[in-house]
């Protein structure tokens, strides 16, 4: 098999790439080690950002997230038992954020390629990357029972954080930046309506609490929780006295409940490999870098970076061009450290650390009160949400 440009991993960053190069008239493969219905329900991010929704309507896939999505204006913030409405639009020039889950926009991008005569090849086994430091790179995998190699000029990586192409690149030719975070988030979905219009993000000395939703009918919320609890111990009227306890105001709301369908842990960390290139291979999303779910970032980020990448690959592949190429990991990389710096600042500002300690818990409620009435500290917090430009 032969390609232009050989993907491993079917994530939002794989799929994308394969479909920008397909829009510039490149050709590729991608290669997943999990089944199409298996990627297409894993629940996991639901927030995407405006620059993001912009890019999925200008290629084509947004006719479904446009119908089904809904366009958020503000978040609120809740603390000392109060909310405050930060209003996103009103501070960004008019940008929104739409609450549309991954796994959706997953299968439109799959259907998109599909469609396009794209290749996918679903549950390829054993997938490993090679001579990514000449000029004529290859991946193996297996598939149906036959070991197969796939013969490209370039290799991108976007096989996530437990992915094989990072760890490709020579120990010595790489960095990692690394925080771990002394919690995990207990996320659940809820047959029940929305409790609320906007998502609520909330400090409470019993623990941060998230109110997010997917639909009129399904609601997304988690609980900060200990990383290495399991969720065995959490029978649902624990998690909803939970999340009464910290979501309660003084004026009185409350949650709806409903039956949980779902529950899962997981773990938080910041982290950051430099660069994101080795000879021909290009890592990109979370096989490169990962942020904390509190500011909402890591499937745009994703997306950020394979919007640079799909540049640079075309005008190698198509004009022989190096220097886009060359430039990649440092151009993506800028975005990368203002969404690790984000993402870390929300997860710091709103979840209590192990000790209580009663020094930080008052910064961090005088960081709230200043980010809920300065125009300018609101206006830093809602345009990183909604999401600074692309480059
Ligand atoms: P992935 O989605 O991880 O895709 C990688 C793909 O590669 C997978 O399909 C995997 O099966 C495949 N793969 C792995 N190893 C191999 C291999 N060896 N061979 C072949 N294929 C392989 N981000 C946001 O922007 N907004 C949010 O609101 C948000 N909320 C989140 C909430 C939760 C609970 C979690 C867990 C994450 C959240 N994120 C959020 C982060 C977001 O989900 C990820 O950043 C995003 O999935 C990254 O996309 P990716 O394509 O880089 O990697
Ligand atoms: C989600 O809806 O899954 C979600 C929303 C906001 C976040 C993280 C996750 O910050």
């Amino acid at each position: 098999m032969r390609t232009q440009v050989g993907i491993v991993g079917a994530g939002p960053a794989g799929l994308l790439l394969s479909h920008l190069l397909h829009r510039e008239g490149i050709e590729s493969v991608v290669l997943e080690n999990r089944s199409r219905a298996a990627i297409e329900a894993t629940i996991r991010a639901g927030v995407l950002e405006q620059g993001t929704v912009d890019l999925l309507k200008a290629i084509g896939v947004g006719g479904r997230m446009e119908r089904e999505g809904a366009v958020h204006h503000g978040i609120e913030l809740r603390f000392d038992g109060r909310g405050h409405r930060i209003d996103l639009s009103d501070l960004t020039g008019g940008k929104a954020i739409t609450v549309y889950a991954q796994h959706e926009v997953i299968k439109d991008l799959v259907a998109a390629r599909l469609a396009a005569g794209g290749n996918i090849v679903f549950e390829a086994g054993d997938v490993s990357v090679h001579g990514i430091d000449g000029t004529t790179p290859s991946i193996r995998f297996r598939h149906d029972g036959e070991s197969e190699e796939l013969a490209c000029e370039l290799i991108a990586g976007c096989d996530g954080f437990h992915g094989v192409c990072r760890s490709a690149i020579p120990q010595s030719a790489r960095t990692e930046f690394t925080r771990v975070y002394p919690f995990g988030w207990f996320g659940i979905l809820t047959q029940a309506p929305p409790s609320s219009r906007e998502l609520i993000y909330t400090h409470h000395s019993r623990g941060f609490a998230l109110v997010s939703t997917r639909s009129p009918e399904l609601q997304r919320m988690y609980l900060q929780c200990d990383p290495h609890d399991d969720v065995a111990n959490w029978p649902d009227e624990r998690i909803w006295s939970e999340f009464r306890a910290r979501l309660a105001t003084h004026d009185g709301w409350a949650p709806h409940e409903g039956p949980i369908i779902q529950k899962n842990i997981i773990a938080m960390r910041s982290f950051v490999c430099e660069p994101l290139r080795h000879g021909r291979l290009f890592l990109a999303g979370d096989a490169a870098h990962i942020v904390p779910p509190t500011g909402a970032k890591g499937l745009n980020l994703a997306v950020a970076d394979v919007r640079v990448l799909s540049r640079a690959m075309t005008a190698f592949l198509r004009e022989g061009r190096h220097d886009l190429l060359d430039e990649y990991s440092q151009t993506a990389l800028r975005r990368v450290w203002r969404a690790e710096h984000f993402s870390w600042w929300m997860t710091t500002m709103l979840h209590q650390f192990p000790g209580n300690d009663p020094f930080q818990e008052r910064l961090q409620l005088a960081e709230l009160g200043y980010v809920t009435t300065s125009r300018p500290k609101a206006t830093t917090l809602a345009e990183n949400y909604v999401g600074l430009p692309l480059e």
